[in-house]
């Protein structure tokens, strides 16, 4: 039987780096001594309040076909928390929610690109992008953010890469695998281009509440951006929520009305108790969110200083999110090899960095997911195989 060419065009590589990673999985469940740091999923359950709410929505009976665009209560709290005194004046009608940032992603490539536009996305960028954006026909042009420099936005690179045929760029700020988060100025140069060459800028911004130092800037809100940006965001990281599936667009109205209409034939609306309980996170548990941010702080600096010390192998500390990056080229492998042998020798399971670019080959993502005395086992393991193989490429 034939298939339709979109199949191969989500067929992409960003599938393979998850082997190892479901490999480890299948051990824990075997109750083998594994530690699996490669997966962007937050350990922590839900705060119980939102669950209540779901509940509580539920058994009310909140079981009903919803809204396309999701409930105007819900959209308006997300409008107004997005609201800055100097933008455009936002209202339930700039949100449509959708299945996660993901889903928002897939929905915002179909309404904005043709089949043969160009889409520029810094690299390394998270795996699922090149499908994402390469299923409507568009090309993605990976835009480097070299290692060299931090893995930071490169203004000429992304200069250098617009063409007749370039029709969007695509920031996730901060950054997966990174967790470097962009500088007012970096903010500036991305605006700068778009406006120059009449561009939409597609901002992923999960990671926008999981900031450790410095403000998040969201290029929405710098001047002349909203109306050609669509500002992509979710509970999944934030409020620990990534099963919930509860995320959204934030965009000018008009595009909002097309995201309507793909909603009507591809979602129908996301179910009312998981909004009866984004309401409750948004409106009531901030607190509980700060708990998660402040825990991942104090573990993103536990494995900073668990794993720097080693002078050839140096470690980027994360401005934000939930991962943090090392660089393994000195021990001669690249982070396939790193992380494939280091877990046949530890059990520790990290992410293969090259899976988000070319940028990033020769790195791996560590996530800090689990409990701190996990981590500082990990990190210990991690070491000590450093240690052995340092000694043998000596
Ligand atoms: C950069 C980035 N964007 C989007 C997503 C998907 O998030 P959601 O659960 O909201 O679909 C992830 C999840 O890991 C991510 O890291």
């Amino acid at each position: 039987m034939q298939y339709s060419q979109l199949t191969n065009r989500i067929n992409g590589e960003g599938a393979a780096a998850w082997d190892l990673h479901e490999e480890a999985v299948l051990a824990a469940e075997a109750g083998d001594d594994v530690i699996i740091l490669s997966v962007g999923d937050p350990d922590f359950t839900t705060p119980d309040a939102i669950t209540q709410s779901a509940i509580k929505a539920l058994q009310a009976g909140d079981t009903h076909y919803q809204m396309v665009t999701g409930r105007p209560e819900l959209r308006q709290i997300i409008a107004s928390q997005f609201q800055r005194p100097d933008m455009p004046a936002l209202n339930a009608d700039n949100v449509m929610l959708f299945a996660g940032a993901q889903n928002a992603l897939f929905a915002a490539s179909l309404c904005l690109l043709n089949a043969g536009d160009q889409v520029l996305a810094l690299d390394p960028m998270y795996v699922t992008y090149e499908a994402t954006l390469c299923a409507t026909g568009a090309e993605l042009i990976a835009v480097a953010q070299s290692a060299e420099g931090g893995f930071r936005f490169d203004a000429q690179a992304c200069q250098r890469a617009i063409t007749p045929k370039t029709k969007a760029i695509l920031i996730t700020n901060p950054n997966n695998p990174t967790g470097v988060m962009m500088s007012k100025d970096e903010i500036q140069g991305v605006c700068d281009l778009a406006i120059a060459h009449d561009l939409w800028v597609i901002a992923d911004e999960v990671y926008g509440q999981l900031v450790f130092e410095g403000e998040h800037l969201s290029i929405a809100h710098q001047p002349g951006m909203f109306e050609r940006t669509v500002t992509l965001n979710s509970l999944s990281k934030s409020y620990a929520m990534t099963g919930w599936r509860l995320g959204w667009a934030i965009a000018p109205a008009a595009l909002i009305e097309h995201f309507t209409n793909l909603g009507l034939c591809m979602l129908y609306g996301l179910p009312g108790f998981i909004q009866a309980a984004g309401i409750t996170a948004l409106e009531e548990s901030q607190a509980a969110s700060e708990v998660i941010r402040t825990t991942f702080k104090r573990r993103r600096d536990l494995v900073f200083d668990a794993l720097s010390g080693n002078a050839h192998i140096p470690v980027l500390k994360p401005q934000a999110g939930m991962f943090i990056m090392m660089d393994v080229r000195a021990l001669g492998m690249n982070g396939f090899e790193f992380a494939s042998a280091l877990y046949r020798a530890t059990g520790v399971a990290v992410l293969d960095a090259g899976a988000f670019g070319k940028a990033a080959y020769g790195w791996v993502r560590i996530s800090y997911t689990v409990d701190d005395s996990v981590l500082l086992e990990a990190c210990a393991r991690i070491r000590q195989f450093i240690d052995q193989n340092q000694r043998v490429s000596a």
